[in-house]
């Protein structure tokens, strides 16, 4: 392990942490978010195990009665980010907002336990929890028992901005949203971050749900942004069937039977995202029943579930294809809608990075699994620990001294070595 990028790497994660949860990075991100955490957790284990539970359980504690666990905790008062917990307005406790995020949290506590077995009886509440939220995406995200979830808001996919979502986003009004400052633009280039256009719509959405008392089965249908995501979904799978796992070392074999037969659901269906002329999955824009033509890197991330061999070797074609000097790409170069620096319209993440390289790793990809690990180390090399990179020249983007980007060093420099 390289000595001095796992120091380094430690150092940021413990910068950020603010005891009992850890902030993505100051100032652009100053209260908890959903994935950040399960994924920091899986960063945190090398160093601290019990910290990195703590992690994920500070989460689930605002976890919301229906199963929903949102996707940010507005644990301090912090006026440098927009929309804050007014706008939100959801009654809870402690503020949250009202929507989710990807479900990473059934594989970061496997993961975690996988190596610090020693924590398991103080996990077993998780265990439940973790279930109750992976109910939850089933019960009210798929009503109509497809076996994939759909999102509502294009920040509960975490890809923010993706190419993905622009044609259902047409359906998305603008009028008669409240007048609102952004707060990202003032930490992070506007040129990198989302459009003034896009935010119109997030918040109309926000303002939406809002009005229907954050009921949280009522929200599929009235939305008119429902999208199914593969690599969402593929997440949810991977969490299933981890979870089940760790629930059938610990004996509770209902909830290990519950949450794999979640995962079958997914995994049968699946399937139907595949799209031949691209040689990876794409997203489904439920409202209309049809394929987004859209070849981003949700599509890719699919290879976290285990999808058949034949997809798993045209995705790391695919992913070779883009013959970018940095991997992966959040959109495909060259595809319309493609821009190197614009968030999740081109750049690098290499928590996506670390997803895609552990599935094709499991299925046996292992040089293309390599090449990703490789690429992303290189990235931390050459440009420090941003928060995206541009895969053209990469350039650090966005946030500096990323909590994600120091865990997934973390992970990363531990399979180097493996
Ligand atoms: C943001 O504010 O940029 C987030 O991605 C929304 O969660």
């Amino acid at each position: 392990m390289s000595d001095a990028l796992q120091s380094a790497a430690i150092e940021i994660l413990k910068m950020n942490d603010r005891g009992t949860y850890t902030v993505p990075t100051k100032g652009l991100y100053p209260f908890q978010w959903n994935w950040d955490s399960c994924l920091t957790a899986l960063g945190q284990r090398h160093f601290d195990p019990l910290r990195a539970l703590t992690e994920i359980e500070t989460l689930f504690a605002h976890q919301w009665p229906c199963g929903m666990v949102p996707h940010i905790i507005f644990h301090a008062r912090d006026d440098g980010y927009f929309p804050g917990p007014d706008v939100w307005d959801c009654r809870r406790p402690v503020p949250t907002s009202g929507i989710t995020q990807p479900p990473v949290a059934g594989f970061a506590l496997a993961r975690l336990l996988d190596h610090a077995p020693e924590l398991g009886a103080r996990a077993r509440p998780l265990v439940e929890r973790i279930t109750a939220w992976h109910r939850w995406f089933h019960a009210t995200r798929d009503p109509q028992a497809s076996g994939l979830v759909a999102i509502i808001h294009p920040w509960e996919s975490g890809r923010d901005n993706s190419v993905d979502w622009d044609i259902p986003f047409e359906r998305v009004p603008t009028n008669g949203i409240a007048p609102y400052t952004r707060r990202d633009t003032q930490h992070a280039d506007p040129a990198h971050r989302p459009t003034k256009e896009q935010y119109d719509r997030y918040i109309w959405l926000v303002e939406r749900f809002r009005s229907l008392g954050w009921q949280t089965d009522k929200l599929h249908d009235a939305s008119p942004f429902q999208v199914v995501d593969p690599g969402f979904n593929a997440i949810l799978i991977r969490s299933c069937l981890d979870l089940a796992a760790l629930a059938e070392r610990m004996g509770e074999q209902a909830l290990a039977q519950e949450n794999r037969a979640m995962a079958e659901r997914g995994l049968s269906a699946l399937p139907a995202l595949w799209s031949e002329p691209h040689g990876q999955y794409l997203c489904l824009d439920r409202s209309t029943g049809k394929l987004i033509d859209s070849p981003s890197s949700g599509g890719l991330l699919a290879a976290f579930a285990p999808i058949p061999p034949k997809h798993v070797a045209r995705i790391a074609a695919t992913i070779d294809g883009h013959g970018t000097p940095f991997r992966v790409a959040s959109h495909a170069p060259g595809n319309e809608g493609f821009d190197a620096k614009r968030y999740w319209r081109g750049p690098v993440w290499l928590v996506v990075n670390y997803m895609i390289a552990d599935g094709l790793a499991r299925a046996g990809a292992r040089d293309a699994a390599n090449a990703i690990t490789q690429a992303s180390l290189d990235l931390i090399h050459k440009n420090g620990f941003a928060e995206y990179y541009d895969p053209l020249t990469g350039e650090g983007l966005g946030g500096t001294q990323f909590t994600w980007t120091a865990a997934m060093v973390l992970e990363f420099l531990s399979l180097e070595t493996v």
